[in-house]
């Protein structure tokens, strides 16, 4: 039956509109398959240590176009435990900082919105509480293809040994930047980011960090299910200054951090770089729903 035709003008527009933003709403999770990702504590190992050869196993085959996930990928809970528990480059190891976080990430798009799912089980925690507003933080970045070497290496081209709470670090405003980093010409990351507290930002990293001004960003919801935090954000695939636009066969460098037990600056656990890839294969695909 066709009900709608009996109801009032205004009331029918009403509910043309309710479906419509049901039709925009995130998708069916446990349709899209996830992508196991385990983030991990870095200790200070900001890229200026990453590809300096004497300190880092990696440095020279980095040079010559091994990516960290090519040597690490299947590693990273062992060589988080290292650097939280102060056995490496982490010279202030926080008392019971687990190494390691066990994510799933999933994604989905819509033709115009990107669905980003990101789900893991609360680790113990207990920790000094430097963010005192939120437990938890959620970052995400996205790279265009026109930042050197961010094929390899994910966020790391952002973490320098010179920013806030890094050991060189004597500017506390100083935190993420490029080198050579600016919006003109796509040589930025897009940033986005959910706090526990409720707080959404959508921002970029060029020749600075900046966490506001984005257009491309919906939403980023986030709550604890028992032990389980799920955080989903929405962002348009088209954006603004400083939001890459995203487009179907297209694959972009991924890389995601969470703060957990009320962490700041670089006392987070973070991926190492993944591709994002929508219709198109990669580490994670968002296919079409
Ligand atoms: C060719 C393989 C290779 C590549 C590529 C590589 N690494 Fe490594 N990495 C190593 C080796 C080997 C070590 C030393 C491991 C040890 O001492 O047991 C290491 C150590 C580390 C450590 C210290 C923790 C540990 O387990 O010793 C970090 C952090 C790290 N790498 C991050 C990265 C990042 C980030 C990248 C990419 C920007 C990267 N690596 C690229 C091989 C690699």
């Amino acid at each position: 039956m066709n009900y709608i035709r009996l109801i009032p003008g205004a009331v029918a527009a009403a509910l043309v509109v309710a479906i419509g933003a049901a039709e925009a709403a995130a998708p069916d999770w446990s349709k899209v398959p996830g992508k196991a990702i385990t983030v991990f504590y870095p200790g200070v190992s900001p890229i200026e240590w990453i590809t300096k050869g004497t300190e880092h196993g990696g440095a020279r085959a980095l040079k010559k176009g091994e990516s960290c996930a090519g040597c690490h990928h299947e590693e990273t809970a062992d060589m988080g435990k290292k650097m939280a528990s102060g056995q490496k480059i982490e010279p202030k190891p926080i008392k019971g900082k687990v190494g390691s976080i066990a994510v799933n990430v999933q994604a989905a798009h819509d033709g115009a919105n990107l669905y980003m799912r990101f789900s893991w089980k609360q680790p113990v925690g207990g920790g000094e509480k430097m963010d005192k507003d939120n437990p938890v933080k959620l970052a995400f970045m996205l790279e265009d293809n026109k930042v050197e070497r961010a094929n390899l290496s994910g966020c790391w081209e952002t973490c320098h040994s010179d920013a806030r709470t890094m050991l060189d670090g004597k500017d506390d405003k100083k935190t993420k930047y490029v080198a050579g980093g600016a919006l003109a010409g796509g040589k930025y990351y897009d940033l986005l980011q959910w706090t526990s507290k409720g707080g959404k930002f959508d921002g970029y990293v060029a020749d600075k960090r900046v966490m506001e001004g984005g257009k491309a960003l919906i939403d980023a919801k986030g709550e604890k299910k028992g032990d389980e935090w799920v955080v989903v954000f929405t962002r348009k695939l088209a954006g603004g200054e400083g939001d890459i636009a995203l487009a179907s066969g297209k694959t972009y460098n991924f890389g995601f951090a969470i703060h957990d037990d009320h962490t700041a600056g670089r006392y987070h656990h973070v991926s190492l770089g993944y591709t994002l890839g929508l219709d198109a294969k990669a580490d994670i695909t968002a296919a079409k729903q």
